[in-house]
């Protein structure tokens, strides 16, 4: 399935974009959001796009290349952000987006194990250069640390049956395939009488060990910490997260910009889609976004 860009048009109307501004996209994906970022500040401006996912680098350096020429890709981590662009030599950002997760085309392919449905690995590494895999994670955590794990990163309501179940399984046979947790998640819920359901039962431990796998809770709130920084005055920072655990990093953070005179907090609360878009876009459902704007001067208190 293509990639549809989640509020496109909240994202573009919040970072205020026009021709001339520098922006930062921390996970450009396939240049959705980015290629109307580009379109929007041409010409002279400035767009510089992250991607912990080297294969996504290319189909996104096509897109922007049709647009225009004022933009740099790089293969990062946005939890290194501050670090990747002073080596850069890059700051000042009118702008920069945010969105975190994975993109339909990532979540689509089999073969990286996102998703339930297809026989694939149980991988889920978002740079497949990183040590360790979901399948690693099932197969050697304890039972209390997978539970925590499902509940905390999935708001998942049978965190401690589903962790029981994994470590009594792994003793017949060493999970490997994304069908065999995604039956036995199945499994459970069978057996607490909940047999039908419009989501896959096990979307919530899936999107749960992706978040663990890729350390997706460290990566954001260090992404946000850098970001901060690299903000113009006035710039805005523009993040869409996909459940409550996210979002509640991004009201955290928000707040200590806010208290320590960095800014203001433009969305009190977070904006939702469109039920428009939900219906075109029923992936769009869960997205949260909330919008930090840089002081004048970034030191004075607000
Ligand atoms: C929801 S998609 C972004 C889609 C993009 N906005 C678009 O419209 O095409 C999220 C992207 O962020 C990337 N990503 C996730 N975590 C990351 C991280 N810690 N650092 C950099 N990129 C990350 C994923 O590889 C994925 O390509």
């Amino acid at each position: 399935m293509e990639h549809i860009p989640v509020m496109l048009s909240e994202v573009c109307s919040s970072m205020q974009l026009e021709s001339g501004k520098r922006c930062l996209d921390m996970t450009v994906g396939l240049a959705g959001h980015a290629g109307r970022i580009l379109e929007a500040i041409s010409p002279n401006g400035f767009l510089l796009g992250l991607d912990r996912d080297s294969e996504t680098l290319p189909l996104a350096y096509e897109k922007l290349k049709a647009i225009g020429s004022d933009f740099q890709l790089k293969h990062s981590d946005y939890g290194k952000v501050a670090e990747v662009c002073a080596e850069m030599g890059l700051t000042g950002f009118d702008a920069i987006l945010c969105d975190c997760g994975i993109s339909s085309v990532q979540l689509d392919d089999p073969e990286r194990g996102f998703g339930f449905l297809e026989n694939a690995p149980l991988d889920m590494r978002m740079d497949r250069n990183d040590p360790l895999t979901a399948a690693d994670l099932l197969n050697t955590l304890s039972e209390g640390e997978l539970a925590d794990i499902f509940f905390h990163y999935g708001d998942e309501r049978f965190s401690r049956p589903i962790a029981r179940a994994v470590v009594m399984k792994r003793q017949d046979k060493r999970f490997s395939l994304n069908s065999e947790l995604a039956a036995l998640v199945s499994g459970v819920y069978y057996r607490k009488g909940f047999r039908h359901s419009k989501v896959h039962p096990a979307t919530k431990v899936f999107q749960a060990l992706r978040i663990a796998v890729n350390h997706e809770a460290d990566s954001l709130m260090q992404g946000l910490k850098g970001a901060v920084t690299l903000l113009a005055p006035k710039g805005r920072l523009v993040v869409i997260s996909f459940h409550s655990g996210e979002d509640r990093i991004v009201k955290n953070l928000f707040k200590e910009f806010k208290t320590e005179g960095l800014g203001t907090i433009v969305t009190k609360k977070p904006q939702k889609p469109t039920e428009e878009e939900v219906a075109r876009n029923p992936r769009s459902r869960s997205a949260l976004m909330r919008v930090f704007e840089r002081s004048n001067t970034g030191e004075e208190n607000v």
